[in-house]
């Protein structure tokens, strides 16, 4: 229990999987009728960039910060200008209360659902960490939409789902501290929250440091029994190291209807204002589809729509 967001918070794999969130909870905010977020790690809820910890790495300034000027410097976004979602993700993180004159603080995965539920919608944020969670409470203690435990995530989805909703998303972050064993772990929840609630959408960020390490689960995730599985994966390095973050993931089981049209132009914009020393390179495929067999078990192909 030594990982830290707040080192990290704002960072190019932040982007990708809050990204993501955004284009998932404007799924869910398609239709009326109320839904559960139930976030299995949650860490503390919002970050400060000028804090200690964010000046310590400054990785936000290569993740977020980057966006904040799309229209300058040699990673430009085409035409300057930010694809819709990612110009609303944006905007809505500027509008947060303390942003009044630019970004200083980030809000993490709870706080970014909490602004976009509704009044009948509900989340459920598991910590772990006390310290943690007790930032988490005290963020959230005057919404009661918003319910904190301090227990273990993984566990805790026994308990709380499904959902009373019966529609929601599961949002599995975690940090990865069990290195490839954390896989193991996700897999056996994913096996048993998907008994529990076969209906639910399940989003799972993973590390991308060497690809054979992440492979067996990207496997998994295509006989997982889930009806859709989307991946959407973002490197900013050549994805050859054990030793440093290459590149980041999103697996999403039963992925909405268009989400993936829904990632296409912010993926692509991402790839060129994330790029690192070379030109970054994303992937948005399928590990599962409905009615389809399930893909070989050899090395998942490139998307071809690349760059
Ligand atoms: C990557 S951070 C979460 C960031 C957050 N989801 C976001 O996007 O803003 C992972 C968090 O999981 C917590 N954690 C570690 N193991 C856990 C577990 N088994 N159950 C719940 N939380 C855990 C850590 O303390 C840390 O705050």
């Amino acid at each position: 229990m030594n990982y830290r967001h707040a080192y990290h918070a704002g960072n190019f794999a932040d982007v990708l999987k809050h990204v993501v969130l955004a284009a998932l909870l404007d799924a869910l905010k398609a239709k009326p009728t109320p839904f559960a977020v139930i976030d299995t790690h949650a860490g503390s809820g919002c970050y400060a960039l000028e804090g200690k910890e964010a000046q310590k790495t400054g990785e936000w300034r290569e993740g977020v910060g980057r966006l904040l000027f799309p229209d300058v410097g040699p990673h430009a976004a085409a035409g300057g200008t930010l694809p819709p979602l990612l110009r609303r993700w944006l905007d809505g993180l500027l509008a947060l209360p303390g942003n009044e004159h630019g970004l200083k603080l980030y809000p993490g995965s709870p706080l970014q659902a909490a602004i976009a539920l509704r009044e009948a919608d509900s989340a459920q944020l598991c910590e772990l960490h006390p310290e943690e969670a007790a930032r988490l409470r005290e963020l959230f203690h005057q919404d009661r939409r918003i319910h904190v435990h301090q227990r273990n995530g993984y566990e805790a989805l026994g308990a709380l789902l499904p959902p009373k909703e019966k529609r929601g998303l599961v949002l599995i972050d975690p940090p990865y501290e069990a290195q490839e064993a954390e896989y193991r772990l996700i897999e056996q929840a994913l096996k048993a929250a998907l008994v529990r609630w076969p209906t639910g959408i399940y989003a799972v960020w993973y590390p991308v440091k060497l690809r054979s390490q992440v492979q067996p689960f990207l496997r998994w995730l295509g006989h997982c029994g889930a009806r859709r599985v989307l991946r959407a994966e973002l490197l900013v390095h050549a994805d050859d190291s054990p030793l440093r973050l290459n590149g980041s993931g999103m697996a999403i089981l039963n992925a909405p209807w268009k989400l993936d049209d829904a990632l296409r132009e912010p993926l692509r914009a991402l790839s060129r204002l994330l790029a690192q020393e070379r030109p970054a390179e994303w992937r948005l495929d399928w590990l599962a589809e409905e009615g389809a067999a399930a893909p070989p078990p050899a090395p998942l192909p490139r998307s071809r729509a690349r760059r």
